[in-house]
């Protein structure tokens, strides 16, 4: 028996740090993706392999012990959580394609979890409904990392575009047209202490800090009504205004303000760091000068392009 299953990565295009107190954020899923195939094995231990980021693991498919390993263990504890809740003991073969680097933000665990979860469905010969899908691998992240929104496992799931308002999750697909350049420091952000950094920033200046959140929701707010209208040129200045929110909250930091500056005065149509900041990624919205806006932040930085996507998780 031969499964394989994919799930989009995505960017935060509005909201980070806001949703954390309830305001709205907007997800897309883009056109990069996990890939996962899972083949029987004679073998006694189950295999796990990710070729691009090294990691090679033997598993006791009993016990789930680590009987070898090889690179980094950090995406493994999500892998032995969906085994643990979705396959029996029996050894498999898993092997894991990436298409944009781990840690940098782009939602690659959560792609990962869901393109497990709906491949070992399939092996098995089960049928999973997207809306269990989603809520499955949010359970796993959950376990995983303690706290995590449903953002993440949403948009694999389901690929468009994700709003996210008052745990309410609201999919649409809308025709996104232009690009996506995504640049990244080469240290990944700190979810957690740039959460914490807010938070004491809020703590401090409840009033100043409470406006600028409630105005990031406000922003997400009327970017999404532009999307749904189809006004996708307008959303460029949206992009610069949260990122300068962002940056008052001081979750930006001089590289990333560097790229997003980089990026307009190429031509990007707007520019902002995408999570949790720091250090990680910043994305650049463009509808013209995507070539040029791509080569000016990769003369200094790692970049790449990619576009925003309908697709979802698939069973290939
Ligand atoms: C991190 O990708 C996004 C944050 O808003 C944290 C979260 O939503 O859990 C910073």
């Amino acid at each position: 028996m031969h499964s394989v299953a994919s799930a989009p990565n995505k960017i935060i295009l509005f909201g980070e740090h806001a949703v954390v107190y309830k305001k709205p954020a907007i997800a897309v899923a883009i056109n990069k993706r996990a890939k996962v195939s899972i083949k029987n094995t004679k073998k006694d231990s189950t295999i796990i392999k990710c070729n691009d980021i090294g990691l090679h693991a033997n598993i006791n498919p009993k016990t789930y012990n680590i009987e070898f390993l090889e690179g980094k263990k950090g995406i493994l504890n999500y892998i032995l959580e969906v085994l643990k809740s979705h396959h029996d003991n029996s050894p498999i073969k898993i092997d894991i394609s990436l298409e944009v680097p781990l840690g940098i933000g782009l939602g690659s665990s959560a792609a990962i979890t869901v393109a497990l979860i709906a491949a070992l469905h399939n092996y098995h010969e089960k049928v999973i409904d997207k809306s269990s899908l989603s809520k499955k691998a949010h359970e796993i992240e959950l376990k995983v990392q303690g706290a995590a929104s449903p953002l993440d496992t949403a948009v694999s799931t389901y690929g468009g575009m994700i709003y996210l308002k008052d745990s309410n999750i609201e999919y649409i697909k809308p025709n996104i047209e232009g690009s996506f350049i995504v640049a990244y420091t080469p240290k990944p952000a700190d979810t957690k202490k740039m959460v914490s950094l807010v938070k004491k920033k809020l703590e401090k200046y409840p009033n100043i800090v409470g406006n600028i959140i409630d105005t990031i929701g406000n922003v997400t707010k009327t970017a999404y009504e532009l999307i749904k209208e189809g006004k996708f040129e307008k959303i460029g200045e949206l992009m610069n205004i949260n990122h300068g929110l962002l940056d008052s909250i001081g979750v930006s930091s001089s590289e990333l303000s560097q790229m997003v500056y980089s990026a307009r005065n190429a031509g990007a149509l707007g520019s902002k760091i995408t999570g949790a900041g720091g250090s990680g990624s910043i994305i650049a919205y463009c509808i013209n000068n995507e070539d040029k806006v791509l080569n000016t932040l990769k003369s200094q930085w790692d970049a790449f392009k990619t576009k925003f996507s309908k697709d979802g998780v698939i069973i290939h």
